[in-house]
Parts: structure tokens; C-alpha cells; sequence
């Protein structure tokens, strides 16, 4: 549990909760160090969260605050120093086909592959598919992503969010526990990442996985997520945990979402008032 939550949008009961009341993913006082020659730099301190199935949890915070290393720590390529991470209650000691990750690059598929043997592929060696069923299963995903007539395409010859699009159904395709994003939309331009940041919730709608979803963006977590977490500048510490229900893109010019986001960033950068 968090402690103290500030709630901008309380739930009935006064609680932020998760989407079902199944927890997948227990983060508890988690401390990430990374340790070089010189020194030691001490990335987040004593995080906890808990996302629930089908939950759209955003890890919120400014530059340099630990969410790409969270997010590393969950995908299990990092070990925290103390604290736990935890998958449906059990230790998470590596990397797993249970816990996927789309990044924010554009060259995280192999330019020798396909579009459709880059999807296929990982489910021939990871979920020991033959190759007919890789690919059928990775074409029925990248239909929903909207490339199935991209498939025998090469990456180079996408676009950045064509690229970020087989990265998604790549990842879907695995049928992970939890799908972590690290801000897989930063690198495309304005109207390209609304426009991605729509699919994934009408993804999101068809297809009923549990998002982890990393951003510094304020509005891009309103939209995207339904729990929010808000870390504090470096090292991360929970500073705050939200609910989000209310909103989409269509709530992007109105009142109360400018509200929204202004009391975030109140949150996020005012520090004494935030801690009250
Ligand atoms: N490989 C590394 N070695 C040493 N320090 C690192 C390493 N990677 C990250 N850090 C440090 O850990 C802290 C957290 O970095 P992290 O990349 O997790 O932040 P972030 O919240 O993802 O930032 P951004 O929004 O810029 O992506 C920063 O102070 C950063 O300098
Ligand atoms: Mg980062």
C-alpha cells in the first residue's frame, strides 16, 4: 500500500483501487541503486504500488525521477537493492515472457525481420508456437493494430508509429500478465502520439490486458491511465497515488481536465503543499 495517498478523484469508498480486485503486480519499498566506480546514485526510494487485472497503472514523474528503472526492475533486468517486486506472488528474480516491454525507440525490431516474423518470432521461441500458429496468432494481432497488410514489410520501410505499432501487437501477441510501456509515444510527434494514445485504450477495450505504462507527460497519464502514480523528482518517491476514470481525448480543451492537470503538477512540483 501507498502511504498516505493524495486523491485528486476519490473512489466511493475513499480508496484508489484497481480495475478487479485480482492483484498481479505487488511493488513493495522498493529501492533501485545503480552503482559505478565513482559512486552510488540511489534511483528510487521506498516505493510501493499494486496494480490490479486490467488496470491502466501510469508511473507519472519528472526526468531522472526512476521510472525507466521501475519499470526495468519489474521486467526483472534490474534487482532492487531491498524491497520486493512481486508477479500474481512470486519473487520477480529475471526476465519473463509474463512481463513484456515496448519502448520508446524506434529500432527495437530487428531490421532483417518482417514485420510479421518480428511478431511471429518470440512466440516461436518463448511460447514454443510452431510456425503456422506464430503466424496466425502474430496476423491476428497486427490486424488489430491495423498493419496486417504491412506484414511481409521490412521496419525500415515504416513509420515511427507504424514501428511503435508492431512493437504493441508484438507484445500483445505474447499475451503477457502485464504489458509495460516505457513512453512509447515520446519520439512521435504531437498529433501522431493522440492519435496512438487512442488506439491503445481502444485496444486496451478489445483485447483486456494490465498496462503499466511509464510517462512524464501530465495529460498523457489522464488519458491513458485509470491509477496514477506520481513520483517525486530524483531520487522517485511516492508522492502521490489518483484515480482517472474521467477522461479521454475529447477531454483534452475542457475546464475540468486543465484543472486536472494543473493540480498534478502542483502535486508534482510543489513539495510542501503536496505533503500535506
Ligand atoms: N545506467 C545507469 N548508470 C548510472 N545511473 C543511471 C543509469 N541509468 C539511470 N541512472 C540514473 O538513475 C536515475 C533515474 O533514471 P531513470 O532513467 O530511471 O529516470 P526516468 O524517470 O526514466 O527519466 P526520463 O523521464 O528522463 O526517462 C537518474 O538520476 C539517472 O541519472
Ligand atoms: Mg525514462
Amino acid at each position: 500500500m501507498v502511504a498516505n495517498p493524495t486523491l485528486l478523484f476519490p473512489e466511493r469508498n475513499g480508496q484508489t483501487r484497481g480495475a478487479t480486485s485480482e492483484r498481479l503486480l505487488a511493488v513493495e519499498n522498493v529501492n533501485l541503486e545503480y552503482r559505478t566506480r565513482e559512486r552510488i546514485v540511489r534511483a528510487t526510494h521506498d516505493v510501493s504500488f499494486d496494480v490490479y487485472g486490467g488496470d491502466r497503472f501510469v508511473l507519472l514523474g519528472p526526468s531522472g525521477c526512476g521510472k525507466s528503472t521501475l519499470l526495468k526492475a519489474v521486467a526483472g533486468f534490474i534487482e532492487p537493492t531491498s524491497g520486493r517486486i512481486s508477479l500474481d506472488g512470486q519473487t520477480v528474480r529475471g526476465p519473463g515472457a509474463d512481463r513484456i516491454v515496448v519502448f520508446q525507440e524506434f529500432d527495437q525490431l530487428p531490421p532483417w525481420k518482417t514485420v510479421l516474423q518480428n511478431v511471429a518470432f518470440p512466440l516461436r521461441v518463448a511460447k514454443k508456437l510452431s510456425r503456422a500458429e506464430a503466424n496466425e496468432r502474430a496476423l491476428h494481432y497486427l490486424e488489430k493494430v491495423g498493419l496486417a497488410s504491412f506484414a511481409h514489410a521490412y521496419p525500415h520501410t515504416l513509420s515511427g508509429g507504424m514501428k511503435q505499432r508492431v512493437a504493441i501487437a508484438r507484445a500483445l501477441a505474447m499475451q503477457p500478465r502485464v504489458l509495460l510501456m516505457d513512453e512509447p509515444f515520446a519520439a512521435l510527434d504531437a498529433l501522431t502520439r493522440r492519435k496512438m494514445q487512442e488506439e491503445l485504450l481502444r485496444l486496451w477495450d478489445e483485447v483486456n490486458f494490465t498496462l503499466l505504462f511509464v510517462t512524464h507527460s501530465i495529460e498523457e497519464a489522464l488519458v491513458v491511465g485509470n491509477r496514477i502514480l506520481l513520483l517525486s523528482p530524483h531520487p522517485g518517491r511516492v508522492r502521490a497515488e489518483l484515480n482517472s476514470h474521467q477522461y479521454s481525448q475529447d477531454s483534452f480543451g475542457r475546464g475540468d481536465f486543465q484543472r486536472s492537470v494543473a493540480r498534478i503538477h502542483h502535486l508534482l512540483f510543489e513539495e510542501t503543499e503536496a505533503a500535506q
